[in-house]
């Protein structure tokens, strides 16, 4: 497949009893020129998995392949690697001592492109993300923390990515800017192409942006769909609870709400059975004929499937009908 591959991904840190893995047997797909989000809770693994993709941490296990070859074989010897990450905080990507076009110049093969070449390439890359060519002189502190993540996102760009993993970069921003971002990202990918990865915690977010729709929990994949899909027709109680969150959502789907209330559980300790159990709403807790969740750790179903979800009793009938809910229930 043109794109790229996760294939039964560990990431884990510690060891012995302090072994923590924040990334437990992850399969998804990103196709070439797909948009793909990955929401889940705080903690649930997601920066983990980034980090994974662009090499800043090693996986404990399992492949990471870009068009079928291993990610961490491409780049290297100047040439820039076509896999690029945006962060949260554009402070800690952006040296606060360096003006823009230093921090862009970095970036950049200087010998290929020579000085003028390289004016030229700030110059595009300043258009790309909306920025006026003067800012390039500026320093990130005089710069408001929408225009910083847009230099994030142009020094991104810079390596020209066929894939950009984008962890959660409009959460650090004033609500008034995160959808002036948002809609830049939107553009830039029609424009040159590339495929994203998109993480946040915020499903309206991705629901926004990404063409499918990836569910995280503690370390694990429990839903795809497309996001139009999984919207209208969440399988995973987790999933439903989540969209639940959301009143623009809720109004618009075919099923009913759930809401959380226990706490996530320890990582160092996940759950027997299915993980999401104790927090299950209509799991082994609330429904006696559900026993089979505290031993039986749910998979998430072939690959192949366009929707897929990690549960036993996944299903797109609406949730009174297939759980047997009374209404006061749900
Ligand atoms: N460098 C690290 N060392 C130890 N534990 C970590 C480290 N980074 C993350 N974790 C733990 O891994 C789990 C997943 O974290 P993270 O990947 O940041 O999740 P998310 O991005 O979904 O909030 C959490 O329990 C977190 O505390
Ligand atoms: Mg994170």
């Amino acid at each position: 497949m043109k794109g790229l591959t996760l294939r039964d991904v560990v990431v884990g840190y510690g060891h012995g009893s302090s072994r923590l893995v924040a990334v437990d047997g992850v399969d998804l797909e990103v196709p070439e020129g797909q948009l793909v989000g990955l929401v889940g809770e705080s903690g649930s693994g997601k920066s983990s998995l980034a980090r994974a993709i662009v090499g800043l941490v090693r996986p404990l296990g399992g492949q990471i392949e870009l068009d079928g070859r291993p990610v961490g074989s491409f780049g290297g010897r100047g040439r820039p690697h076509p896999v690029q990450m945006v962060f949260q905080d554009p402070d800690s990507s952006l040296d606060p001592r360096m003006t823009v076009r230093e921090s862009l110049s970095e970036a950049l093969d200087r010998r290929s492109l020579g000085r003028t070449g390289m004016r030229a390439e700030i110059g595009r890359l300043l258009d790309l993300v909306q920025l006026a060519g003067d800012t390039a002189d500026r320093l990130p502190r005089g710069l408001s923390g929408g225009q910083r993540q847009r230099v994030a996102i142009a020094r991104a760009l810079a390596a020209r990515p066929r894939v950009l993993v984008a962890d959660e970069i409009t959460s650090a921003l004033d609500v008034s800017v995160q959808g002036a971002i948002l809609n830049l990202i939107k553009e830039l990918q029609r424009e040159l192409g590339f495929s994203m990865l998109l993480i946040s915690h915020n499903l309206a977010v991705v629901r926004y942006v990404c063409e499918v729709t990836a569910v995280m929990y503690l370390g694990r994949i429990v839903e795809v769909a497309a996001s139009e899909e999984l919207a209208r027709a969440p399988e995973h109680p987790y999933s439903r609870s989540l969209l639940g969150a959301l009143p623009q959502l809720k109004a618009a789907a075919n099923t009913a709400w759930l809401t959380l209330e226990a706490e996530a559980p320890d990582p160092k300790q996940p759950p027997a059975g299915c993980r999401f159990h104790p927090r299950c709403p209509v799991g082994p807790l609330a429904l006696a004929d559900r026993q089979r969740c505290l031993t039986e750790d749910p998979q998430p179903g072939a690959a192949a499937r366009a929707h897929r979800a990690a549960c036993h009793f996944a299903s797109s009938a609406p949730l009174g009908q297939r759980d047997g809910l009374a209404p006061s229930q749900l």
